[in-house]
């Protein structure tokens, strides 16, 4: 009998407080900016990122102005489905504005129509809805890097290392680089721009290169393991240059070096500038990275959806928008500038 009463006042104040939750959060204060942010996929380093400056800014800005900011994440853990439903939500509850990081940024139609409807507009950013979806609505925003810049960038820190120590990168002496791939999601604007744009970089300033193979690993740093073995295997010294899509597949490849016990590494270069890649850069392990700013992204999706949430007009506020799109600058790292980094992404 007292187990039942006891069980049954655990279920009544568990009750009480979902009724409470759901008062203070339909009962929300009118002053208080609400940003929905929904992330396709929180085990992405890089991504991950992303959400953790908009809401240190957010912080900031509460304390620096007196509004009240609430920023809520949540993650679509790769799942198209998920994600629509998350935002379904967002919309239900009355949020000012949503920050999209679409799973499937083809997918981007029915997410617009619903924010449309609701007249919520929507700061997309890193994988980019196809421009006619963009197309749909002038409330739609989309915060990134330029991938051909990423690439200039990449291509340009493999012609620096190369024309610095041409004997120890071009180990059997041929003039040319013999390199193998490792490329980001398939359909993903950055994974089919970057290499592109890398491989020309590199081969316009008079160094040829080589393909020995290449494979779509899709940003993962584990999906690297078995391929990156295969190849170790094949090609064992053969291989001089590693051009990945992103830090994490190229912290991949030099996981891989590392369990064989080689401690010669190939020349291999990045993208993103994540923590652990900017320790291999100082390890001397990463020939070298580029910035994808994480902070400075972070920083324009919030401005915008914070001037968005009370109103504001964009297109007059921001000078770095061009037409609903901001791009925000990548930069180099190498062992020379890779502490400045560091402080810069403070
Ligand atoms: C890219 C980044 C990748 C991955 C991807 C996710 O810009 O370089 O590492 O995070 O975005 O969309
Ligand atoms: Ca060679």
């Amino acid at each position: 009998m007292q187990k039942v009463l006891v069980a049954g006042l655990l279920l009544l104040v568990g009750l009480v407080g979902i009724l409470a939750w759901y008062y203070f959060d339909m009962n929300q204060e009118d002053d208080q900016i609400r940003i929905g942010v929904t992330i396709y996929q929180m085990e992405d380093p890089f991504i991950a990122q992303i959400p953790l400056y908009i809401e240190k800014i957010a912080k900031e800005h509460e304390k620096a102005d007196g509004v009240r900011i609430y920023v809520d994440t949540v993650d679509a853990t790769g799942n198209q489905n998920l994600q629509n439903d998350q935002v379904v939500q967002f919309l239900e509850r009355d949020f000012d504005v949503l920050c999209v990081n679409m799973v499937d940024r083809t997918a981007a139609g029915s997410i617009i129509d619903k924010a449309k409807q609701a007249n919520v507009p929507v700061v997309f950013f890193n994988r980019e809805p196809v421009a006619e979806d963009m197309q749909r609505w002038d409330k739609l925003y989309y915060v990134c890097s330029l991938a051909s810049e990423s690439g200039v960038l990449e291509g340009n820190i493999v012609v620096d290392a190369y024309r610095a120590q041409p004997e120890r990168w071009d180990k059997n002496g041929d003039g040319k680089l013999q390199y193998v791939l490792l490329e980001g999601e398939q359909g993903h604007q950055d994974s089919l721009i970057r290499t592109e744009v890398t491989i020309k970089t590199i081969t316009d300033a008079g160094i040829p290169l080589e393909k020995l193979d290449g494979d779509t690993a899709d940003w993962q740093r584990a999906q690297v393991g078995v391929m990156m073995a295969q190849w170790l295997e094949t090609y064992g010294d053969e291989i001089e240059l590693i051009i990945s899509n992103n830090d994490n597949m190229a912290l991949g490849a030099i996981d891989t070096y590392q369990e064989a016990g080689i401690t010669e590494l190939p020349m291999i270069v990045g993208i993103d500038a994540i923590a652990p890649a900017l320790d291999a850069v100082e390890a001397g392990t990463l020939t070298g990275t580029v910035l994808n700013d994480a902070k400075g992204q972070a920083q324009a999706i919030f401005d915008l959806a914070y001037g968005l949430a009370q109103g504001q007009d964009p297109v007059e506020q921001h000078e770095i928008l061009e037409n609903r799109y901001v791009w925000i600058p990548h930069q180099p790292v190498t062992k020379e500038n890779v502490k400045e980094i560091r402080k810069f992404l403070q």
